[in-house]
């Protein structure tokens, strides 16, 4: 079984990008089951509804966002408009599990693929260097008593290496795939770990290049050389669709390999 994720999606030029090759990239591999990170997707702050629908119309199959998922105020009521046992696209939009309890929204989704393999898609968010979130370790374990699929995934949006490094570990053998993403730099450390977890720091984000972190160079100068507040905006320039590939076994939910995809124009 191949499961495909793919990295924050920032702006408009990562929108083009992930629409460009995300299509070839499911084919190519046998792609089971597609996951996107779309927290920036909305000229790089949060997600729109149309914006969601647009992904899901290329083949997504869930979505994960983080930090910046509250950004749009019309996405909280798309996540209210549907229940807990939904399926429908509404219910497979997730945000950060370990916010405070009652807010919109799910952490976790539970569904099927086409070929009738269970998987769950789990979407948590670090601690270390962000706003504070309940202890995203106990909530991964929360979440994982609470899931009865054998292949699941987890997006660990978060800022530190370390701590993104540290839930690879701490679910390795619990989990087919824990991948970091919110740096929006993609690091060179894919592997599946002893127990058959396949993880990486940060999958990096799908979206202009020439920027920093997804934002017009100059404006981003600016403030630190100034430290005066600005606007920022999305960059367009050099974009990229940042991914990871994963197989794995659908009976018992053991990764076996991991790999890195990074495609431009
Ligand atoms: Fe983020």
């Amino acid at each position: 079984m191949n499961i495909l994720f793919v990295g924050d999606i920032f702006g408009s030029a990562g929108r083009r990008i992930v629409h460009e090759h995300l299509g070839h990239v499911r084919a190519t591999h046998n792609v089971d089951l597609t996951v996107v990170n779309v927290e920036n997707a909305a000229g790089g702050f949060g997600v729109t509804p149309s914006i969601a629908e647009e992904v899901f119309d290329w083949g997504a199959d869930v979505l994960t966002t983080g930090n910046h998922v509250w950004d749009k105020k019309e996405l909280a009521d798309y996540l209210k408009s549907v229940p807990q046992d939904s399926h429908e696209r509404a219910r497979r939009v997730l945000r950060p599990a370990n916010y405070a309890p009652g807010l919109p929204g799910y952490g976790v989704y539970e569904g099927t693929t086409h070929s009738g393999v269970a998987y769950a898609v789990m979407n948590l968010q670090g601690r270390v260097f962000m706003g504070s979130t309940e202890d995203p370790f106990r909530a991964a374990d929360k979440l994982l008593a609470g899931v009865k699929a054998k292949v699941v995934l987890l997006d660990f949006h978060a800022e530190a290496t370390s701590e993104k490094v540290a839930m690879g570990w701490y679910l390795d053998g619990r989990a087919t795939a824990v991948l970091g993403t919110h740096t929006h730099v993609p690091t060179a450390d894919e592997r599946v770990l002893p127990n058959g977890t396949a993880f990486q720091t940060d999958v990096g984000m799908s979206g202009p290049y020439d920027s920093i972190i997804g934002v017009e160079k100059d404006l981003v100068l600016h403030k630190f050389l100034t430290g005066m507040p600005g606007k920022f905006e999305a960059a367009k320039g050099n974009p990229k669709m940042c991914a990871a590939l994963i197989t794995c076994d659908p009976v018992s939910g053991r990764a076996t390999a991991i790999q890195r995809i990074m495609l431009g124009e």
